[in-house]
């Protein structure tokens, strides 16, 4: 790495207005309030409900959005990212119908898959380019239209997830800010824990897939959880030590929004106060690509230029980080 870091110079986002709560959830499946507030911190979820609307659709919200907010012309960004797991179509690529759709017709365009980590690691891939001087405008978008693969029957996972998306812009900095270290992982063993069996060149669509209920989320919930809470404050712990910061010198958890437990547990490994922790999870649910920018959206007028901001992530693959990062305005 040379002298040019990759600074977070914008934000943007979008969740769509249909508020799906607990209550109602209680009309659906056998569950109840408590239930999902003590297990999950969750109390409601957003929900796209209009027709024949995807994640693209989310995504240049959130990108229109920043795009706004910044005054920035789009037909000077170099290259658009969508984070996502859930794509409009298997083909074409999602982010090239957003990057056409905004207006950003200079740049190239792919999508990112990784599950809940995709965002993460998203923040490494849009970084490499900067840092790399190709390339100076990179926009990541993190969408999920997480209801299009939810089985509304299955109370073990309708009650986490919803919908939503965000959008970071980065841009060169030569004064030090934006992304410091990353320490990213995967493990394919996690593969049989959280899964989409069906559509996929494996199990491609049938009808026994679509009887067999295959094309939605399928999550043995009590294992991930264990994988999340260990792996998730390992990597915090291991990037606080590797650039030698105390509790002290962190300004913000900006950490993956899966279960409030999970978030309390890397929060504790790292002995940090309960408001250094960026937390919406109870708003939103679980949007899997989405939750690190919805965060970054909601809380920015509170970053200041230089606050040392820690991203943590844990999603299926498994795949799992953390990113220190250097916010770079007021
Ligand atoms: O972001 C991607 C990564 N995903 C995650 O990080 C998710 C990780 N996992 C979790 O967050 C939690 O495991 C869940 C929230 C999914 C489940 O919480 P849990 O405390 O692990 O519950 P459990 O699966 O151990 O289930 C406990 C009990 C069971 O009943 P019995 O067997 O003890 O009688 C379940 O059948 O709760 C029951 N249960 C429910 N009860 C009411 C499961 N789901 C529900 C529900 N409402 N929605």
């Amino acid at each position: 790495m040379g002298n040019i870091k990759a600074a977070i110079t914008a934000v943007g986002s979008y969740v769509p207005d249909f508020v799906l709560s607990n209550m109602v959830l209680e009309t659906m499946v056998d569950t109840n309030d408590e239930w999902i507030t003590s297990r999950t911190g969750i109390k409601e979820r957003r929900i796209l409900k209009i027709p024949g609307e995807g994640t693209s659709y989310l995504a240049i919200k959130a990108a229109q959005q920043l795009i706004s907010k910044q005054n920035l012309n789009p037909l000077e960004i170099d290259l658009v990212i969508v984070a996502t797991a859930t794509p409009d179509m298997p083909v074409a690529s999602t982010a090239v119908y957003v990057a056409t759709q905004i207006g950003a017709t200079n740049a190239f365009a792919y999508d990112l898959q990784a599950a809940c980590s995709s965002f993460l690691y998203g923040m490494s891939t849009a970084s490499a380019y900067i840092e790399s001087g190709r390339y100076n405008k990179v926009l990541l978008i993190g969408a999920d239209k997480m209801s299009s693969i939810i089985d509304y029957e299955d109370r073990t996972t309708c009650i986490i997830f919803g919908d939503g998306a965000g959008a970071v812009l980065f841009e060169p900095n030569l004064e030090g800010l934006g992304l410091q270290d990353e320490y990213l992982r995967s493990d394919g063993n996690g593969r049989a824990h959280l899964k989409i069996d069906a559509g996929g060149s494996i199990l491609p669509p049938s009808i026994e897939t679509v009887t067999n209920k295959q094309h939605y989320v399928f999550q043995d919930g009590k294992t991930v959880f264990k994988f999340a809470v260990s792996n998730m404050a390992d990597v915090c712990e291991k990037i606080l030590v590797r650039n030698n910061l105390t509790n002290e010198d962190v300004d913000w958890l900006v950490p993956h929004q899966a279960n409030m437990r999970i978030i309390d547990a890397a929060a504790s490994r790292m002995k940090l106060e309960d408001s250094k922790v960026l937390k919406n999870i109870q708003k939103y649910g679980n949007t899997t690509s989405a939750t690190l920018p919805l965060l970054l959206s909601e809380f920015e007028s509170q970053f200041k230029k230089g606050d040392n901001l820690i991203f943590a992530a844990f999603g299926g693959g498994f795949t799992w980080g953390s990113v220190y990062l250097k916010w770079a305005y007021n």
